[in-house]
């Protein structure tokens, strides 16, 4: 954190949002009428869930990067029977909240839940996974959309060599609309968007003792069409300097801290990009309106 604030422009991993209160604010903003990724996927997930089953075979190891409550894996779980499942999620409060309603659910599925940043290469537990007849990686959310293009690739590539030649990824990713609707979902009229993003700073308040005075930032959401990406920022509304510990940052009227990429892709855009990494997009399953993609991913 201190070192992205130390930046020219100041930026925050969008991990970072996800403390306990940001997973929960993030599982509010997936019922608000405006933001329609969750809703979407889930809809197109539930209407092909049998030609994705097939896609990904019955019997496998299912690891998810980014699992937080593991919604929309409880369908893929039922459809797919998975031999074990191993959730990833950065929030430990999220991974166990998840692990114990997947329990009462699933009472004959191993899982192992390991919280960290899938970012990192992670050692994956590979308990009971052994007779799993393949390793399936679930990224669904368009969680992915967090990283830039050239990010991406290299977690694309990271990911291709743990599933092996004969492993499969699920990917959901957001594609490119109209202008208005991706800055309508990323600016609700109830203002729960803005409180995931402020919620850093008070974060880093209880967290880092830091003295980030709430009412003198702002959430800002807008489309960079030219980079076809959302950008969160936290703008601040005054001249202010703000202590962490003992490092000092100093805010121009105006100037933000770049708290989000989400990253919008042409079902073209995005084919090739897995192709650049090792992937052939087997499959694509789309909603009616082209809102929303999930990709069936095998290696080329
Ligand atoms: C979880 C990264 C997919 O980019 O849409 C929602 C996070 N940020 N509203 C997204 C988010 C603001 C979300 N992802």
């Amino acid at each position: 954190m201190i070192a992205g604030l130390s930046q020219p422009q100041k930026t925050l991993s969008p991990k970072f949002f996800y403390d306990a209160e940001g997973s929960r604010l993030f599982e509010a903003i997936c019922r608000l009428p405006e933001y329609y990724p969750t809703r979407c996927e889930l809809a197109l997930t539930r209407r092909h869930l049998e030609d994705v089953a097939r896609f990904a075979g019955r019997g496998v190891a299912l690891v998810e990067y980014g699992s937080g409550a593991s919604t929309k894996t409880r369908l893929l779980i039922g459809a797919l029977r998975p031999r074990a499942y191993v959730p990833v999620d950065i929030s430990e409060a999220a991974l166990e909240g998840a692990q114990r309603r997947l329990a009462r659910e699933f009472p004959w599925l191993p899982v192992q839940g390991v919280a960290g940043d899938f970012m990192q290469p992670l050692e994956l537990p590979v308990f009971r996974a052994r007779n799993a007849r393949r390793r399936v990686v679930y990224f669904p959310g368009s969680t992915i959309g967090n990283l830039t293009p050239e990010e991406a690739h290299a977690f694309l590539r990271m990911t291709r060599a743990q599933v092996g030649a004969r492993g499969a990824m699920l990917v959901g990713v957001d594609l490119k609309k109209d202008a208005n609707v991706l800055h309508a979902a990323y600016n609700d009229a109830k203002g729960v968007t803005a409180a995931f993003n402020r919620n850093l700073l008070a974060r880093i308040n209880r967290e880092l003792g830091a003295d980030f005075d709430l009412r003198r930032f702002a959430h800002y959401a807008f489309y960079n069409l030219r980079r076809g990406r959302i950008e969160m920022h936290l703008v601040s509304l005054a001249r202010q300097t703000v202590a962490i510990g003992r490092h000092r940052f100093g805010f121009d009227v105006g100037e933000s801290i770049h708290t989000e990429n989400s990253c919008k892709y042409s079902v073209e855009e995005f084919r090739a990009l897995s192709l650049r990494a090792g992937f052939r997009a087997e499959r694509v399953w789309l909603d009616p309106r082209r809102y929303f993609a999930l990709f069936g991913l095998t290696a080329a």
